[in-house]
C-alpha cells in the first residue's frame, strides 16, 4: 500500500509513467506531466514529414517546442518513430524521376538519423527505431513484413540500416521495434520473426514497444503470454501507446469494430450518449491492464499512455466514415477537465 498520491512516485519501483503530447500539448498538460508523469514521447513532431519535409531541410521547431518543456519539468524523452510507412515525405522513395535505389534510402536514414542525434541526444533514452513494419495480413511481397514503398524498394534492409544508424548516432540510448496488434497470436509470430532477423544480422535492439490501443475488450491471458514471448527474445518492455477506448467496453471481438458488424449499432448509440457506468468501465480495464504490467515489472520498464486527458486524443477524429458522426473515445486516464479518473487512484493505492 503506498502512501504517496502520484502515479510517478506510486510507480517508482514499477516503471516510468509516461505520455505522449502534441507541441501544444506540452504547455496545455504541463501541470498533470509534473505532477504524475516521468517520461515523455513526442507524439508526432520527430516523424519524417516533420523533421525533413524537403532533403537536407530541417524543421526542429515543433519538436524544440517539447524538448524545451521536458527540459523544463526535468524529464526525459522517449523519441518516436523516425522510420515509418506513414508520415514519411515521397522524396525519400525517390531519385529524380525513378525509384531510389536501397543504398540511397540508407545513406538518407543514416543523414537523418545522425541530424536527429545530434540535436537531441543528450535528452533521449529510448527511441522507437522503426515502427509498423510486420504486416497485419500475409501479402504478394512477404508472409512477414509490411508491403510498404521502404519494403518494395529495399526489403528488409531498410529496418537493419535504421538500427545500425540509430546505434551508431546514439549509442547511449536504448533502441526499440515498435508495433501494433502486437498480442494477437499471428501478428505476433511475425513481430517476432523481424526482431530474430534483426538479431540474427547482428543489429543493436534493446526493446520491443507493445503500443496497446485497445479498441477491443483486452484479452487479458494473450497480452500475458506475449509480455512473456517478448520478453523471452532478451527485450526489455515498454508499453509505448497505451489508450483505451471507450468502443473495447462493447466490442468482444479482436478488431475494431466497422459499420455491419454485428453490435456496431449498439456501439454507436452507446457512444453518443455514454453513461457513467460505462466511461467507469474504461477505468475498470485500465486497472487490469495495470494489474498485469505490475506483475511483469522484472521486464517492463515504461508504460506510455498515447495522450494525456480526454480533451484532446489523436482519437477525437475516431469516425467511421463520411456519413458518421465522430464519437468521442475518452480514452484516457485524465477526462476532459484534466481531473484523474477513478482508476488514478485506485492504481496508486495498489501499487
Ligand atoms: C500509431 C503510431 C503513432 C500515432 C498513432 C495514432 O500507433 O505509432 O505515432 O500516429 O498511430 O495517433
Amino acid at each position: 500500500m503506498s502512501n504517496v498520491s502520484t502515479l510517478k512516485s506510486a510507480y517508482e519501483n514499477y516503471f516510468k509513467i509516461g505520455a505522449a503530447v502534441s507541441s501544444a500539448g506540452i504547455g496545455l498538460y504541463k501541470g498533470l506531466l509534473g505532477e504524475h508523469f516521468n517520461s515523455i514521447t513526442p507524439e508526432n513532431e520527430l516523424k519524417y514529414t516533420s523533421t525533413e519535409p524537403e532533403e537536407g531541410k530541417f524543421t526542429f521547431d515543433e519538436a524544440d517546442r517539447i524538448f524545451d518543456g521536458a527540459r523544463e519539468l526535468g524529464i526525459k524523452v522517449r523519441a518516436h518513430a523516425p522510420v515509418w510507412h506513414a508520415q514519411t515525405p515521397d522524396w525519400i522513395y525517390k531519385d529524380g524521376d525513378r525509384p531510389a535505389a536501397p543504398e540511397l534510402i540508407y545513406e538518407r536514414i543514416e543523414a537523418h538519423t545522425k541530424a536527429l542525434c545530434e540535436r537531441y541526444n543528450d535528452d533521449v533514452y529510448a527511441w522507437d527505431v522503426v515502427n509498423e513494419a510486420a504486416c497485419d495480413e500475409p501479402n504478394d511481397l512477404s508472409p512477414t513484413y509490411r508491403d510498404s514503398e521502404y519494403f518494395k524498394l529495399c526489403g528488409e534492409g531498410f529496418i537493419v540500416a535504421a538500427f545500425r544508424a540509430m546505434d551508431k548516432y546514439s549509442p547511449g540510448a536504448q533502441l526499440f521495434y515498435n508495433d501494433y496488434s502486437e498480442c494477437i497470436p499471428a501478428k505476433r509470430e511475425r513481430i517476432v520473426r523481424l526482431i530474430r532477423t534483426l538479431q540474427e544480422k547482428g543489429c543493436r535492439i534493446d526493446g520491443f514497444g507493445m503500443q496497446q490501443h485497445h479498441f477491443a475488450a483486452p484479452d487479458y491471458d494473450e497480452i500475458k503470454r506475449s509480455i512473456e514471448v517478448y520478453a523471452s527474445l532478451g527485450l526489455r518492455l515498454h508499453i509505448t501507446e497505451l489508450d483505451v477506448s471507450l468502443m473495447a467496453t462493447l466490442n468482444h471481438g479482436l478488431d475494431r469494430l466497422k459499420p455491419g458488424d454485428a453490435g456496431f449499432a449498439d456501439y454507436v448509440r452507446e457512444a453518443l450518449h455514454p453513461t457513467p457506468e460505462r466511461l467507469e468501465m474504461i477505468s475498470g480495464i485500465y486497472l487490469k491492464l495495470f494489474e498485469i504490467y505490475r506483475s511483469y515489472r522484472d521486464v517492463i520498464d515504461c508504460v506510455t499512455t498515447w495522450g494525456v486527458a480526454d480533451d484532446y486524443t489523436w482519437l477525437d477524429s475516431f469516425g467511421m466514415g463520411e456519413d458518421m458522426p465522430k464519437l468521442k473515445q475518452y480514452p484516457l486516464m485524465f477526462d476532459t477537465a484534466h481531473k484523474p479518473k477513478s482508476c488514478v487512484g485506485r492504481l496508486i493505492e495498489r501499487a
